[in-house]
């Protein structure tokens, strides 16, 4: 298995095209989990900067998180931004506790698109593993 298809990786990157179409709708303003090589926005933090301990107050968020167990620190942080509106780009793990309580049927009524077909992720020639999702937090 190629290291960019373990679960113990938190380098799915974006595929360019799919984020540009996204791009379109939303206008992004920060990328807040990312690295230099794999930045979708001109402002960014990466795991030194901590992009869970930043202020993602009153932006137009992009983000694709680690998919580690960490994701439901990424996806708690996107319901409580206040002000702005946080898009992730995460797997479709309908059976989660994080799904269930902080995007599906909650007081928010969140946005979710399922995507059709699996993403190549990277550079990867190969499909995901997974399904994957939009998930809209309009704060
Ligand atoms: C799934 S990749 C997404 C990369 C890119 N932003 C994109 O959409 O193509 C997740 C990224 O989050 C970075 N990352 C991991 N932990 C982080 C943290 N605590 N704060 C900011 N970035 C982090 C990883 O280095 C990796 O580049």
């Amino acid at each position: 298995m190629n290291v960019h298809f373990s679960s113990n990786t938190d380098q799915w990157s974006t595929p360019q095209d799919f984020f540009d179409k996204l791009n379109e709708r939303f206008n992004f303003t920060l990328d807040p989990c990312a690295d230099k090589e794999n930045a979708k926005c001109k402002k960014f933090f990466t795991k030194e900067d901590d992009g869970l301990k930043q202020s993602w107050d009153n932006e137009i968020v992009f983000c694709n998180p680690p998919y580690g167990r960490v994701i439901k620190e990424w996806v708690k942080k996107a319901y409580y931004a206040k002000g702005g509106i946080v898009v992730m780009l995460m797997p479709a793990r309908t059976d989660t506790k994080y799904f269930h309580d902080f995007i599906y049927k909650n007081e928010r009524d969140n946005e979710i698109e399922f995507i059709k077909g699996r993403l190549k992720f990277g550079d990867s020639k190969n499909s995901a593993p997974f399904p994957s999702m939009i998930v809209v937090f309009r704060n």
